[in-house]
């Protein structure tokens, strides 16, 4: 069995949750306060599966990672997100399947998505510490254009690095 990049479907929520909150849990360890662990449950999931579009890497049957396209929520202090811009929410791989081009491969179905191709550009927030991540998004051609406060549930809990990309395939 070989690898398949399909959209979620509703039963696929408490294995999302799963690797999510794994995920995030290793990434950010002692940073994790519990508003942040309720933007990865299954309650969270549940409430943007009709408005974001996910989509899951499936390696040998197995869940091996995800990314999450939206509208841009993030409030950027240095550029100024068009009407028509996406961002991409979060994009998690299990630490099992780090660094297999797993991540990479998710990237380019975001932007081959209809989502991101009726958009001008694309944006990510990243937390500044996770140099593995802001290095995989530079590669993939994006670059730092400001900062943001993150907000849970209108509360600011820290800041992040915002990077931005042309939609367009390079
Ligand atoms: C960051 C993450 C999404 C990258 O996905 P991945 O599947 O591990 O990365 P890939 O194997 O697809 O690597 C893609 C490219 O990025 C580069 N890259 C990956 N990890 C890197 C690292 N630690 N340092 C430098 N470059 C790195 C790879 O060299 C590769 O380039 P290549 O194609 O020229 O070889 C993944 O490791 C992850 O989920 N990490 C934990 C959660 C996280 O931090 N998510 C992002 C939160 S904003």
């Amino acid at each position: 069995m070989g690898m398949i990049i399909r959209p979620i479907e509703k039963n696929d929520i408490p294995t999302l949750a799963e690797l999510a909150a794994k995920t995030y849990a290793e990434t950010f360890g002692h940073s994790l306060t519990p508003e942040l662990e309720e933007t990865r449950s299954e309650k969270y999931f549940r409430s943007v599966i009709d408005t974001d579009t996910i989509l899951l890497a499936i390696k040998n049957g197995r869940l091996a990672g995800y990314i999450q396209l939206s509208d841009v929520k993030i409030d950027v202090q240095g550029a100024t997100p068009g009407l028509n811009d996406q961002a991409i929410n979060a994009v998690y791989i299990h630490s099992d399947f780090q660094g297999q081009g797993i991540g990479k491969v998710l990237m380019d179905s975001a932007f081959d998505h209809p989502c991101f191709r009726k958009a001008d550009n694309i944006f990510i927030d990243v937390w500044d510490e996770n140099e593995r991540a802001v290095q995989f998004y530079l590669k993939y051609g994006f670059e730092v254009v400001g900062k943001c406060d993150v907000t849970v549930d209108g509360k600011i809990v820290g800041r992040d690095l915002v990077l931005r990309r042309s939609a367009k395939k390079i």
